[in-house]
């Protein structure tokens, strides 16, 4: 299939297996460049390595809990200007999630994107 994405850059957040390791294998096999985020290293790294091999793109990671603002600046800091973003973690758990102050995560990237002092 050609979804006339290649080139393109996607920041895919819980993406180290299930669907979102899916997910960036599929964006991959289209030639996109994937920089894949999980808190787990060593799955991240093989399964970084694993699409890298199939795919031949550019794949980067960052080990980050994106549930936290530290792990969501770190994930925009690997990919700062994603053309994809995927959401991944899970929204219904907001227990988890840090801060009085909860956006989005959606809402937090397009912040940092607009303006990256938000
Ligand atoms: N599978 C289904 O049938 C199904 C159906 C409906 C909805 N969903 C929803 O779809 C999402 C993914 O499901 P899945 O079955 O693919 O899950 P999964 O196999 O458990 O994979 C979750 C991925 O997200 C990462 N992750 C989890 N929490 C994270 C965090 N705080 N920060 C960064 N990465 C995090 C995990 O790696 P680490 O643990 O190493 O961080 C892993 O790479 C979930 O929100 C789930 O509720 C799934």
């Amino acid at each position: 299939m050609d979804l006339g994405i290649r080139g393109r850059k996607a920041l895919l957040c819980g993406a180290s297996r299930g669907l979102g390791k899916a997910a960036a294998m599929a964006v991959a096999k289209e030639g996109v460049d994937i920089t894949i985020v999980a808190r787990t290293r060593d799955i991240l790294e093989r399964t970084a390595a694993e699409i890298r091999d199939t795919t031949g793109v550019r794949v980067t990671t960052t080990a980050a809990d994106i549930t936290t603002e530290a792990g969501r600046t770190a994930a925009l800091a690997a990919c700062p200007e994603p053309d994809i973003l995927l959401n991944n973690d899970d929204p219904l758990d907001r227990r988890r999630h840090d801060g009085a102050r909860l956006r989005t995560h959606r809402e937090y990237f397009i912040a940092q994107r607009e303006d990256p002092s938000a």
